[in-house]
């Protein structure tokens, strides 16, 4: 076999997800599907208080239940190596069944485990629980006393020009505090993993988004070698970053399964979804922004706060569009942390962009509405040519190109600027629009490729298809990357055995793979010239990543919205989205729309339904189910559309960006810019509830 022949063009084709018929016939095995021989179930039993110490959990009654096998708890649970952790340090959320303090409502606090689920759920209902209840802190707000400041690990805060003097000198300055919920990732699939032990491996079949990490993760909290930790996460029902941390399913599981001697599947119920994994926290945002008469501006201040557990450290980093967006002399970030007895938050789609880019955005709508100035106009006026803080030049910055043909397809040119200004009967009808940006780049990842004898090639690589089509864009990537048609390449992903890979998460997932995927193919390429068949080629990218800030690598969009809002019931409908996204060279768009379609949708349940509210005297989530908890359906906007501007991203090898969060970031502030359009009244409060309407 000779070289092969380039036959470039897998990329940029809208091919459908290659594990789809797998899907749709149930064929698709997920984490509490994989048959398992002399499995036995494990049932989580979650704290009822906010904080304190458990007095004694009374297992009489529930070990004499038909099937049970025991239950562990923190008086002869496992002992796990407090030193394990994630990106920050040490995490206590980790150490589950370790010790009799209760941090949060919801904490797991005990395993049944059974031969069946449903004995194991009888045995969980027979425990008696009794706690030394202290009292809880869940008083959010940004002056709240313990409020510190946000750790630095992303980026350094900014403080250029003179902002005192400068807010002085402005003609107009808005400084307003928007707030935004506790929310939650509710993805489709539950939690789940099996788990067993064998000749001293641990072996996962876990929902995660990233098997490299989490077998990192178990392998310390077990204090043993990774490569004898092997977690697969071949399909994954949804994450949206609720599944980017080693979670409880999987360390239970091993430790029940360690305990009882028996391959251990835990599924979490959906009460336990929402209250034992992670939340995106709620913040609390102050905005100054000062303008000149002419539209400039000149001070921006974003102060925002969020919640956090002091079991783990975390960045709700909300403060980076105010060093992307706009142009300004004088910047400055303070980003706050307000430690209190929660659920340790995590990431969920667009961490940190999403509320700040929902207060930045709101903030600049409310600029141009004091200075009677279109607010695409007045964005129009103050795009920097350099990063406004940085001064590095943009890799490629195309939010313009987005601004001005999204306005063109939405026919913003016929907007009336002023409030209230349209009405369909008995329904005001407003129009707004918000811009973010979404921080790019790649991780180190592996990969290897065998060239078969059958002329085929098995590319492998520990990637993670949460639901995004990874597998489909990443055999696009390898097919033009050897030069052959995608259908002679096939791919494995979801194994922590693949070896060394960055997760789904931090839309830095396909960008880190495909780098790993086309520097293995390279390799394989010089090495094709032999008669030898199979023949294999292994990448590692970690020491080909350059971290020196050179450019500001960030995706931008421009999000348009039409809304119509009943004013008798303060109803808001959401009759149109528009969004117009700069994401680099796009590998799929078929699959790219989807995301963008459905991180949009996402934001308009944001910006209208979602909200995880807790009673504050037991610090429960009063919701923590889906008929409280309300998140949209594509129903709740009949007219979607996602497209792009032609980009090219130069600091990739393949010209990639990320996509997965910047479609959500950007929708909540145009929505409520839109309401504000409608009714004349800000929502500087999200979720936009009827009752904040009327
Ligand atoms: Mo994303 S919030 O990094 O899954």
């Amino acid at each position: 076999m000779s070289t092969p022949t380039p036959a470039p063009g897998a990329v940029g084709a809208p091919r459908p997800r290659i594990e789809g018929p797998l899907k749709v016939t149930g064929t698709a095995r997920y984490a509490a599907d994989v048959p398992v021989p002399d499995l036995a179930h494990g049932w989580l039993v979650t704290a009822s208080v906010s904080r304190g110490r458990i007095r004694d959990i009374d297992a009489t009654t529930a070990l004499a239940l038909p099937g049970v096998l025991g239950v562990l708890d923190h008086r002869n649970a496992p002992r796990l190596n407090p030193a394990a952790g994630n990106y920050f340090g040490p995490d206590g959320s980790l150490q589950l069944l370790q010790d009799d303090v209760v941090p949060y409502a919801g904490r797991p606090v005990a395993l049944v485990v059974a031969e069946t689920s449903e004995q194991a759920r009888a045995a969980a209902a027979a425990l008696r629980l009794s706690y030394h209840v202290e009292p809880h802190d869940l008083d959010f707000r940004l002056e709240h006393p313990a409020a510190r400041p946000g750790s630095t690990a992303f980026g350094p805060e900014a403080d250029t020009g003179d902002l005192d003097a400068e807010l002085a000198a402005s003609t107009v300055v808005v400084e307003e505090r928007y707030r935004t919920p506790e929310e939650s990732h509710t993805a489709l699939e539950p939690h789940a993993a099996t788990v067993w032990w064998h000749e001293g491996d641990l072996y996962a079949v876990d929902s995660n988004q990233g098997a490299f990490s989490v077998s990192e993760v178990l392998a310390a909290l077990w204090s043993m070698d990774r490569e004898r930790v092997h977690v697969r996460s071949e399909h994954v029902g949804g994450g949206f970053g609720g599944k980017g941390a080693c979670g409880p399913q999987v360390i239970l599981g091993s430790m029940a399964s360690a305990r009882y001697g028996r391959p251990v599947r835990i599924v979490l119920t959906r009460a336990q979804v929402f209250e034992a994994t992670a939340s995106r926290p709620p913040t609390d945002q102050l905005v100054r922004i000062g303008a000149d008469a002419d539209g400039r501006l000149r001070a921006i201040h974003h102060r925002p706060a969020y919640a956090l557990s002091p079991l783990a450290e975390y960045i709700e980093w909300c403060t980076e569009q105010a060093k992307i967006l706009y142009a300004a002399p004088a910047i400055r970030t303070q980003l706050t942390a307000v430690p209190l007895d929660i659920l340790p938050p995590a990431s969920m789609r667009g961490p940190g962009a999403t509320p700040g880019s929902f207060a930045l955005e709101s903030a600049v709508d409310e600029v141009a509405e004091r200075l009677g100035l279109d607010p695409l106009e007045l964005r129009l006026r103050n795009q920097p040519t350099v990063g406004p803080v940085s001064g590095l030049p943009f890799s490629s910055r195309r939010l313009v190109s987005c601004l001005r043909e999204g306005a063109r397809r939405f026919g913003w040119a016929a907007r009336d600027r002023r409030p209230r200004s349209r009405r369909e009967g008995p329904l005001l009808v407003g129009t707004g629009l918000a811009t973010t940006s979404f921080s790019a780049g790649v991780f180190p990842s592996t990969a290897s490729i065998t060239a078969e004898a059958d002329g085929t090639f098995t590319v492998a690589v520990g990637a993670s298809d949460i639901g995004t089509g990874a597998r489909t864009a990443l055999t696009a990537v390898a097919a033009d990357a050897l030069g052959v048609g995608p259908e002679q390449v096939r791919i494995r992903i979801g194994d922590s055995d693949l070896g060394m890979a960055w997760g789904a998460g931090g839309s830095r997932g396909t960008t880190s793979w495909s780098f790993a995927i086309v520097e293995a193919a390279g390799k394989l390429r010089e090495k094709l010239d032999g008669p030898d068949r199979p023949v294999t080629a292994t990448a590692d990218t970690t020491a080909l990543i350059d971290y020196r800030p050179q450019r500001e690598r960030q995706t931008f969009s421009a999000v348009f919205a039409e809304v119509t809002v009943d004013p008798a019931t303060g109803e808001v409908r959401v009759r149109r989205l528009l969004g117009m996204f700069a994401v680099g060279r796009v590998i799929n768009p078929l699959l790219a729309r989807g995301q963008l379609v459905g991180g949009m949708i996402m934001g308009l349940s944001m910006a209208l339904h979602e909200e995880s509210v807790r009673d504050p005297r037991t610090g429960r989530q009063a919701n923590a189910d889906l008929a409280g908890y309300h998140i949209a359906s594509h129903a709740d906007v009949p007219e979607i559309e996602a497209d792009f501007v032609p980009d090219y991203e130069p600091q990739d090898p393949s010209g990639f960006n990320g996509l997965g969060e910047i479609g959500t970031a950007g929708t909540a502030a145009a929505i409520a810019n839109a309401v504000w359009h409608a009714t004349g009244t800000r929502q500087r409060t999200l979720p936009i509830r009827l009752d904040r309407v009327l």
